[in-house]
């Protein structure tokens, strides 16, 4: 079973959409196979988004991350990775689809609600970052 990881970010834990979120992963067929409430410290905010580094959003992508807790989840089912991007839309909430989760919670292109893994690698490795 293909796995992908789940961060409910700062904006979306703050403005309470936990159980609406959590509730939309499970009506999509996913297995929540690990969940976990925690904050982030600037060095596991940095090097979970290291692939970013040398981009000019990285220094407020990393504050962002940290600015409060966040709710990580380890899905599970068949094209898991595909199908949470399909569900979570376009990065910036503006160009999302109508009905995905940044569309319906994101505020901007950083303040986006949630984070989906882009590979099944990454998705494996990332949430055993979380869950070892
Ligand atoms: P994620 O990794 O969080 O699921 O988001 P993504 O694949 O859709 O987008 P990615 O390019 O990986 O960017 C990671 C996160 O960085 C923030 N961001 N800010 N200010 C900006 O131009 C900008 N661009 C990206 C967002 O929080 C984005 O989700
Ligand atoms: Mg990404």
């Amino acid at each position: 079973m293909e796995r992908t990881l789940m961060i409910i970010k700062p904006d979306a834990v703050a403005a309470k959409h936990i159980g609406e979120i959590v509730a939309r992963v499970e009506r999509e067929g996913f297995l929540v196979s690990g969940l976990r409430y925690l904050s982030l410290s600037k060095e596991q905010a940095g090097e979970f988004y290291a692939v970013h580094k040398e981009r000019p959003f990285y220094g407020d992508l990393v504050r962002y991350m940290t600015s409060g807790p966040v709710v990580v989840g380890r899905l599970e089912r068949d094209n898991a990775v595909d199908h949470w991007r399909s569900v979570i839309g376009a990065t910036d909430p503006q160009k999302a689809a109508p009905g995905t989760i940044r569309a319906l919670f994101g505020t901007n292109i950083e303040s986006n609600a949630v984070h989906g893994s882009d590979s099944p690698e990454n998705g494996q490795k990332e949430t055993d970052f979380f869950f070892a």
